[in-house]
């Protein structure tokens, strides 16, 4: 299978993570989609950052959620990475899907709500997509059952995976319950059987977050649908060899 390549976050080592730099950073590097974490302003719009807790990676204190998106659009996102990016602000899931428009990367939206429950993230997201026509191409990941569930009420032909970053004995057969089309693992839970036994069964699984190359040739060997790595130009570069 020929494996995708995501940045994670972007090209998130060598620009802030989850910003527009990034993007075009790992749209340069040649990976063939994005990987992006989402969660919802005070005033339900759809932003790009990790943290539900903005304190690390802008110059803001307090969570995503208590914020408009106006004042989300006061801070700095790019200092805390280094001074080159500074005055670099958090991007809407709209800039990356209007910036996308003449790229036509592959997404790999991340619903962060783990944590914190967004009252219809799944609605909002979904319908996002719908508006950019960028559907087809997507896949919206999450750890939080409860959301596969809804968006799979909301449209079953939406790609989803399941995130998880632990051991878990009947993980393909549970996402299949969930009726997500495949698993995205933390890479310590790669092993060969996994994949044979997810493909078996007409799923996927792709793999995060890879940036060491012994790892990344394990992805690649095993065939996964896709890899998820800070540094996608180097996974391009071993892709090469396979
Ligand atoms: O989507 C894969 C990966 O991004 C999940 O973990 O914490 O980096 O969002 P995290
Ligand atoms: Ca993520």
């Amino acid at each position: 299978m020929h494996t995708l390549i995501y940045a994670h976050r972007g090209a998130s080592k060598e620009a802030p993570e989850n910003t527009m730099p990034a993007f075009e950073l790992a749209y340069q590097s040649g990976a063939d989609g994005i990987e992006v974490d989402v969660q919802l302003t005070k005033d339900n719009i759809p932003i790009l950052i990790h943290d539900e807790n903005v304190r690390r990676t802008t110059t803001g204190t307090g969570f995503v959620q208590d914020y408009t998106y106006k004042e989300l659009s006061k801070l700095d996102a790019g200092i805390w990475h280094s001074e080159k990016y500074k005055h670099t602000k958090l991007a809407s899931l709209d800039d990356l899907l209007q910036w996308n428009l003449d790229k036509q990367l592959k997404l790999n939206i991340e619903l962060k709500n783990n944590l914190i429950q967004y009252k219809n993230i799944e609605e909002i997201v979904y319908r996002k997509l719908v508006e950019y026509n960028m559907v087809h191409q997507s896949i919206i990941s999450t750890f939080n059952r409860n959301s596969l569930i809804e968006l799979n009420k909301i449209d079953k032909n939406i790609v989803t995976a399941v995130l998880t970053s632990k051991q878990r004995r009947n993980l393909i057969e549970d996402s299949m319950q969930l009726q997500a089309n495949g698993v995205h693992i933390r890479f310590r839970l790669l092993n060969k059987r996994l994949v044979e036994v997810a493909n078996k069964n007409d799923m996927f699984v792709s793999v995060y977050t890879v940036n060491q190359s012994i790892w990344m040739k394990k992805v690649f060997k095993y065939g996964c649908q896709g890899i998820i790595t800070d540094v996608p130009y180097i996974a391009n570069q071993i892709k090469s060899n396979f």
